[in-house]
């Protein structure tokens, strides 16, 4: 299988809640190798841009204004499979259909606020990558 990298945001609420740790330690536990990392907020600009697929639906404006609402952490994730496999250890995007045992199963509060992003494809991956860091701030081997 081939070694990906993949992008994750701990979003404002587990930030909130002191979960960084947590969420880096399942990462790492999963045999992910964290490559890149930020404490950032986001502009309401850099989410319009990021998001920008979701435009026009219900619910991009509280998105919008959830994930600006305080400090994130952006990511970059290297794994074997690390699109899918952060996917899976994610859980769905709703923690009330999300599988036991994943992480927004086990700490996110709601639809809205389920504490954590990854990307849903590799061309996703590599455009979310490039929206928060520079090939120079990426430190895989
Ligand atoms: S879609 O339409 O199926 O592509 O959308 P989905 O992948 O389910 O969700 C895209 C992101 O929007 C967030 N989301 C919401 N935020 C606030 N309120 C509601 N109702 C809502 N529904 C979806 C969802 O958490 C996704 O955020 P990311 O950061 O991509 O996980």
């Amino acid at each position: 299988m081939a070694i990906e990298q993949t992008f994750s945001i701990i979003k404002p609420d587990a930030v909130a809640r002191n979960l960084i740790g947590t969420i880096n330690a399942r990462l790492e536990a999963a045999g992910f190798q964290i490559v890149a990392m930020k404490l950032i907020q986001m502009s309401r600009s850099d989410a319009e841009n990021f998001y920008g697929e979701h435009q026009g639906k219900p619910f991009f404006g509280p998105l919008v204004e959830y994930m600006t609402s305080g400090p994130i952490v952006v990511q970059v994730l290297q794994a074997e499979n690390a699109v899918l496999k952060y996917r899976e250890i994610l859980g769905a995007t709703n923690p009330e259909n999300a599988a036991a045992g994943t992480i927004r199963h086990d700490l996110a509060e709601s639809m809205s606020r389920n504490s954590a992003h990854g990307s849903d494809s590799l061309s996703s991956a590599a455009r979310e990558i490039g929206c928060f860091f520079e090939q120079s701030e990426i430190f895989s081997k």
